[in-house]
């Protein structure tokens, strides 16, 4: 794969998916916006940002389901319009329902090997192995159309997975999942990813964004901000702070303001902005507190901060 890369300025090898100035507009509606992103292979991606904002449009994209108006995307070391090397390579959940509502599961199944020419032995085998992991064994042989929103979800999952794809796109795979299976689904994905997956996901759930190796926040068509959850918080000017309940309030909060810290009292209670770990040291070498807490940001928080900041 890659032929004839090796001149580029960076490795396209280590890349699953490299975008540069993608561009897409629906009529007057620029939904794609001079978008570039790389994403690293064998790592959990999530794309967040705000409704509307273009995500499923990009997974499209890199699925091959889209006809760009510009930019150049690369998919697993091809152009995305290497249909033929590509999409055999790729496993897409889509955002909306995708399977036939008058077959059983098995027979959703089946249709979905027979998609990517697994057939025989191969086939039941890995159907019976991908309706064991989604717990829906015992229903193989119902009508999809009667199943329940989250069994839905779970048929979809394992339809994707049937030709063990290394790029898999989840628009929303755990809409409908309830807690217990949601996190057997994230340890799955985990899972994969260990193997050398790659695994781009959306969600609006937080708490999925903060498991991810990296987040990409976009909004109107455009990537504003990517890193590990952490950088992201910081990238939003988020910073852990640290509450302090402390003997006498007044002579603590200046001798860390005399320090340089950014303090803060709110009643009896001191909250300092702390930048690392040695900042927290600093300040409890300055002031012996009664009690502490912590507060870490929350990737919610940096989300709203950076749907807040028009102006970035
Ligand atoms: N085929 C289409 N024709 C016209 N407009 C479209 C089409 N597909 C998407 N859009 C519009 O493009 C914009 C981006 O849509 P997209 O589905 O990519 O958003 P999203 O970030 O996935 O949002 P959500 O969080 O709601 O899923 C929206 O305004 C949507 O209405
Ligand atoms: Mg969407």
């Amino acid at each position: 794969m890659n032929d004839g890369e090796n001149s580029a300025p960076d490795s396209f090898e280590d890349y699953s998916i490299v975008a540069s100035g993608l561009k897409k507009s629906f009529g007057k509606l620029r939904v794609l916006n001079d978008l570039s992103v790389k994403i690293p292979g064998g790592t959990t991606y999530c794309l967040l940002g705000p409704n509307g904002s273009g995500k499923t449009t990009l997974i499209r994209a890199v699925a091959g389901l889209l006809r760009l108006d510009g930019g150049d995307l690369r998919v697993l070391g091809e152009p995305v319009s290497n249909v033929r090397r590509v999409y055999p390579r790729i496993g897409y959940m889509t955002q909306h329902k995708a399977l036939y509502p008058d077959l059983t599961l098995r027979e959703n199944m089946e249709f979905y090997a027979g998609l990517y020419g697994i057939e025989g032995v191969r086939m039941s085998e890995r159907i019976s192995e991908l309706l064991d992991m989604v717990d829906l064994a015992e229903h193989s042989d119902r009508i999809t159309g009667d199943l329940s929103g989250g069994m839905y979800q779970r048929l979809s999952l394992a339809c994707t997975l049937i030709h063990e794809p290394d790029l898999l796109l989840l628009d929303e795979p755990t809409v409908g999942i309830d807690p217990i299976l949601r996190e057997a689904f994230w340890r799955f994905f985990d899972d994969l990813a260990e193997k050398g997956a790659t695994i781009l996901i959306t969600t609006h759930l937080m708490d999925e964004a903060e498991r991810c190796k990296i987040v990409g926040y976009m909004r109107a068509g455009k990537m504003l901000a990517e890193g590990s959850p952490e950088e992201l918080k910081r990238l939003a000017g988020l910073r852990p702070v640290l509450k302090l309940w402390v003997n006498d309030p007044e002579a603590s909060a200046s001798i860390l303001s005399s320090r340089g810290f950014d303090v803060r009292r709110v009643e009896d209670v001191l909250q300092v902005t702390i930048e690392d770990h040695q900042q927290l040291k600093e300040v409890l070498d300055q002031v012996v507190p009664l009690d502490l807490r912590l507060i870490e940001p929350s990737i919610g928080d940096a989300f709203l901060r950076l749907a807040e900041d028009e102006s970035r």
